[in-house]
């Protein structure tokens, strides 16, 4: 089976042909759709307006501008880059961010994100003109950077749940928790589309099926945006990183250890169309307001400089009215040796806002020579203010009659037990069962002894992975109010139930069954790219363990909490039953629930699990396709 959209859908892409059909389709429709009386009609629910739609309330703005105020709008800062808080003042900034681990110096809590906003946005209602910022951060699965917030399935758990409505309450669920501490901007979804596992993003992706990646990227959005832009518990969302940003060629990566990650597609137009902006469509349809450029280049042109790319296809044939904002420093990329250039090509090409995180007044100053010098058009510099105005307009932002200050009254849902209860079922939903011998699952509640091993049996660190707290996340209890898998074993069998721990997986024998939780410890972006072979295979502490336990002449059911497939064909031969866990988050009921069959295994895989390295990337059309497991597969019972 090919996951690739074949190559007519790419021409159908273009816009016109979509025209075309869709007045087709309504008139089709409306030929054949019984009539029904106008009084018995359901009320017809208004469509968020078009961004274009407040242009003159942007004009009647951007015409008192200075260009000072219109550089600053486009500059975005870290807040650990932030020399001082009255920068945010000072310079007109558009935005602040806090990239992974980029916290309040106050400390990382509920009370010191909020109070951070409120001064930062505080600062900017004190400018002449009084423009709000756009507070963003990475709240990818969920409101990952604060402790104490749900830490829900990353995508890849979410791609095997096949279920849009739970990817939609997640993301609304997100929203609130983090307009709990008055951010207003997350950059997600990723709708990426990874097409070798290797690379260290995979788990932020939802599958290597762009209709799927389509389909849970643009619920994501609604989720996020809930109902519209102007919603106060809803944030603004942010389609990511155009374009190809999952495609890339093994070996071609930006730096020396991570040979996938900011790489190189190299694809022909058609398949880039078809397999990484198809994803895009859905989410443009359903009125993102922000897209993020990608590091990655295509056949050796960086996105972030390409103007075919950011103008003629994203703004000109697809008629998207938002903004762009690059990725972290990803504009130096455009042109290395030499930063104003590498703005001006940029800028030009059609990036909006600059994420230049501790470097903003370096990026000021040489965006503003540039247009002084009449090397970025003061037209694109317009396009750029004004499409960051549309949102902020849309959002409510430019409304002073409405408080922009956190709205603290949210922060008694922060963390709560309803929000932890959407994650266990996502967790459930997320699980895909692989082997499952003589019926060893489900486990019996009541069985004298239970023993568990692994090294990511008992550790919040290892179930949430990358983006937790820190960017890279980490190992241990990383944040409160979570469950490990080992306490919800232990939560769920019976009084008389003895349940015994040990990592390395000795002390087995006697036990009824045992549960080894095995797999990888946390990474985020290139930081997790395999680059030998032997990162594909389970670790050898892993392997150990499974061999201790498996001595002990017990049934032994494993549980991989990993952000990939890995190679796993040694274990899974001896192993009673397999369940791939993905990387799950805070709550580990979820996996207890499937262990013990309270809820019966659904999951699908949204990934090909290949069965040895050499396999990858994958031609799936090729004779010789033979994975180990294939995109969908998945037992119940
Ligand atoms: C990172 C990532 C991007 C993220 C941004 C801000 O490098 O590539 O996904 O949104 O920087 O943290």
């Amino acid at each position: 089976m090919t996951h690739r959209t074949t190559p007519w859908l790419a021409s159908l892409i273009n816009a016109g042909a979509l025209v075309f059909f869709s007045l087709m389709l309504v008139a089709g429709l409306a030929a054949c759709e019984p009539t029904t009386p106008v009084s018995e009609a359901p009320p017809v629910e208004e469509p968020p307006p078009a961004l274009s739609d407040f242009d003159a309330q942007v004009d009647a703005v951007l015409a008192q501008m200075t260009l000072a105020e219109k550089v600053g709008q486009m500059t975005q800062a870290d807040l650990s880059g932030l020399e001082d808080p009255t920068d945010v003042a000072t310079l007109f900034l558009g935005s602040v961010l806090s990239g992974g681990g980029s916290d309040p110096a106050a400390g990382n809590s509920l009370e010191a994100w909020t109070n951070q906003y409120d001064t930062l946005q505080t600062q900017a209602l004190q400018t002449r003109l009084g423009i709000p910022i756009l507070y963003g951060v990475d709240a990818v699965h969920g409101h990952n950077n604060v402790l104490g917030a749900v830490v829900f399935p990353h995508n890849i758990g979410l791609g095997a749940t096949r279920n849009a409505d739970l990817v939609e309450e997640i993301a609304r669920i997100t929203a609130l928790e983090v307009r709990a501490t008055g951010i207003n901007w997350t950059f997600a979804p990723c709708v990426t589309v990874p097409r070798d596992v290797r690379w260290g993003r995979t788990y932020e992706g939802f599958a290597e099926d762009p209709g799927l990646v389509a389909e849970l990227g643009a619920a994501a959005v609604r989720g996020y945006q809930n109902g519209g832009l102007d919603n106060p518990l809803g944030v603004l969302a942010n389609a990511k990183h155009y374009l190809g940003d999952g495609g890339t060629a093994y070996g071609t990566g930006n730096f020396p250890n991570a040979p996938l990650d900011q790489g190189d597609t190299q694809v022909d137009e058609a398949t880039l169309r078809s397999v990484h902006l198809s994803p895009y469509l859905p989410s443009l349809e359903a009125g993102v307001g922000t897209i993020m450029p990608s590091y990655s280049s295509w056949n050796g042109e960086k996105v972030s400089g390409s103007k075919y790319l950011l103008t003629d296809v994203l703004k000109d044939e697809l008629g998207f009215e938002g903004f762009l904002v690059s990725d972290w420093n990803a504009i130096d990329q455009v042109y290395p040796d030499d930063y104003k250039t590498a703005i001006e090509r940029s800028i030009n090409a059609g990036m909006d806002m600059g994420m230049v995180t501790n470097q903003y007044r370096a990026f000021i100053e040489n965006l503003t020579a540039l247009v002084e010098e009449g090397r970025v058009p003061m037209e694109r510099i317009d396009d750029a203010v004004r499409r960051i105005l549309r949102v902020k307009f849309a959002m409510g932002l430019m409304d002073s009659t409405r408080s922009h200050l956190a709205d603290r009254s949210l922060q008694a849902s922060f963390g709560s037990a309803e929000h932890r209860a959407v994650a266990r079922d996502a967790v459930r939903q997320s699980l895909v069962l692989l082997k499952n011998e003589a019926n060893t699952l489900p486990l019996s509640k009541t069985a004298a002894r239970i023993h568990v091993g692994g090294k990511s049996a008992d550790n919040i660190g290892n179930m949430a992975g990358g983006w937790t707290i820190q960017w890279q996340g980490e190992s241990g209890e990383v944040t409160p109010g979570g469950t490990t898998i080992l306490q919800a074993i232990r939560n769920a069998v019976s009084a008389n139930t003895e349940v015994t721990m040990s990592e390395d997986g000795s002390g087995a024998a006697g036990a009824d069954v045992g549960v080894l939780v095995i797999g990888e410890t946390p990474y985020a972006e290139g930081f997790g790219d395999i680059r030998e072979d032997t990162q594909m295979a389970l670790a050898e502490e892993d392997v150990a363990a499974f061999n201790a336990m498996k001595a002990a002449g017990i049934p032994v059911v494993v549980v991989l909490v990993s952000g990939r497939p890995l190679i796993i064909n040694d274990v899974l031969e001896q192993a009673d039953a397999f369940v791939a866990a993905w990387l799950p988050g805070t709550e580990g009921d979820g996996v207890a629930d499937v262990l013990f069959g309270d809820y019966g295994p659904t999951g699908k895989l949204s990934f090909t699990w290949p069965r040895s390295v050499d396999q990858l990337p994958f031609d799936y059309d090729a004779e010789d396709f033979d994975p180990l497991f294939e995109y969908n597969y998945g037992l119940t019972y």
